[in-house]
């Protein structure tokens, strides 16, 4: 019998597995070095945690299932919902502002398509605690700085900004009810899913008629730049509305977001606990469903159960970020897995020494492999080290000496075995000299 991969799920072999390193790697040292604290939880935690705060359109996606107890439980199709629980469990003896990462694996049933699987990877930056727009415009600055650290550049990907009640303000106006306003948040996110005479028909169901469609239409289409906020007022027709953005809009000029970042009103994000900012990472071509997005929470800890607690982030996924490096061919991956060393015997006698000096290499800290061929053949045994993508070869020629390549420049030189872990860490000091 052959079994499959459930649908929508990948198997990471040691290529893809090098690949979803380099990710996390990177998310989780561009993290850091934000200041942020790495934090996870449960892979499944009780449905109702979902039911409530997050929206249909994440409960219609989850896997759930009952316990032998009968409880209802779900597999996390998100982390906010936990990461809200965590804080307000502790609320009171967690320094703050409080500042966290964390990279989970999710599953959503999901429709798999390009960009969207049923279990995908997801680094989630949150900042709490902290009341002021300088808390956005830190975590936008945070994912466009991952960016930049895998090479991507602003024509490639940019982040759309918008404003919950600068939606609200224009949907009001537009003629929707106060109690259908979350409601026209969650069909405008699914806009671009559905044929528009579906969305139409869902969007006169709300009190949107035709003209006011195009007229929200016609102000979505349109985006504008950093320090442009004026212009979004008049387009709109805003006022008020538009104060806390104008605060956000001095934050992201500061930290000079400005080729990164743009507003745009079309921009409402479909999960229900956000209430100000909101925004999306999209690539540039459109081609690509969003590549992350987050906003502004400021009542979520406090519908579970905590204190009263501003909090903004938001999510990257690992497909579409993978998808976008792998089109504009930047790396995948980098040399870090590599081999510091190959070790080899050549000589006859010396195949009992080749297991314990891989080990001696090994035990001094140094990623060693060793062949495992039955030839004595050294140009054979060289190639084999070629092809681990080791730094360096160490031919043992006999009991007392090896011969020593960099195989990268071709320099080879004979030492005595005795010495050979202090050769090759010296090599290797050599080669990458910021290292040590
Ligand atoms: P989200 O928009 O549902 O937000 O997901 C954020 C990102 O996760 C998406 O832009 C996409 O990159 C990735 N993603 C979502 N679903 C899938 C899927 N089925 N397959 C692959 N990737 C996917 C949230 O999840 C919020 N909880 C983020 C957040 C954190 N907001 C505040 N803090």
């Amino acid at each position: 019998m052959k079994l499959q991969g459930p649908k929508g799920t990948r198997d990471f072999y040691p290529t893809e597995m090098a690949r979803r390193r380099y990710l996390h790697d990177a998310w989780r040292r561009v993290s850091i070095r934000h200041g942020f604290d790495e934090v996870d939880g449960p892979i499944f935690e009780s449905l109702d945690l979902y039911r409530a705060k997050s929206g249909e359109g994440i409960v219609s996606e989850l896997f759930h299932f009952q316990d032998r107890g009968g409880r209802e439980l779900a597999i996390r199709p998100e982390f906010t919902p936990t990461l809200a629980r965590m804080v307000a469990a502790k609320a009171n003896a967690l320094p703050r502002p409080i500042r966290w990462f964390t990279i989970p694996n999710l599953c959503r049933a999901e429709k798999p398509q390009r960009g969207r699987l049923r279990e995908f990877d997801q680094w989630n930056v949150d900042l709490l605690g902290l009341d002021d727009p300088l808390a956005d415009a830190e975590v936008i600055a945070l994912a466009c700085d991952l960016l930049r650290e895998l090479g991507v550049t602003p024509d490639m990907v940019q982040c759309r900004i918008s404003h919950r009640e600068a939606a609200r303000a224009i949907l009001t106006s537009l003629g929707v009810h106060d109690d259908k306003i979350q409601d026209a948040f969650t069909l405008l996110d699914a806009k671009g899913k559905m044929p528009l005479s579906l969305f139409v028909d869902k969007a006169k169901a709300l009190g949107l008629d035709s003209k006011a469609v195009d007229r929200f239409n016609t102000l979505c289409e349109k985006s504008y730049p950093i320090k442009e906020i004026n212009a979004l007022r008049d387009d709109a027709g805003l006022d008020d509305a538009l104060n806390d953005f104008a605060l956000l809009d001095t934050e992201l000029d500061n930290l000079g977001l400005h080729e990164w970042c743009q507003y745009d009103l079309g921009i409402v994000r479909g999960l229900a606990y956000y209430t100000g900012t909101v925004f999306e990472l999209h690539v540039t071509t459109g081609k690509e469903r969003a590549l992350g997005g987050g906003g502004r929470y400021d009542k979520l800890i406090e519908l579970f159960g905590g204190p009263a607690m501003s909090g903004v982030g938001f999510g990257m996924g690992d497909v579409v970020l993978s998808n976008l490096l792998e089109d504009q061919n930047l790396p995948l991956t980098d040399d870090s897995l590599n081999p510091d060393v190959f070790v080899a015997a050549a000589g006859e006698d010396t195949v009992a020494v080749l297991s314990s000096t891989t080990m001696e290499l090994r035990r001094s800290g140094l990623h060693a492999r060793m062949s495992y061929k039955s030839t004595r053949n050294i140009g054979k045994l060289l190639k084999e080290a070629e092809k681990s993508n080791a730094r360096l070869a160490v031919i043992i020629e006999d009991r007392d000496r090896a011969q020593v390549k960099d195989l990268s420049t071709g320099q080879q030189l004979p030492h005595p075995l005795q010495q050979i872990v202090q050769v090759v860490k010296d090599s290797l000091a050599r080669r990458n000299p910021g290292a040590q």
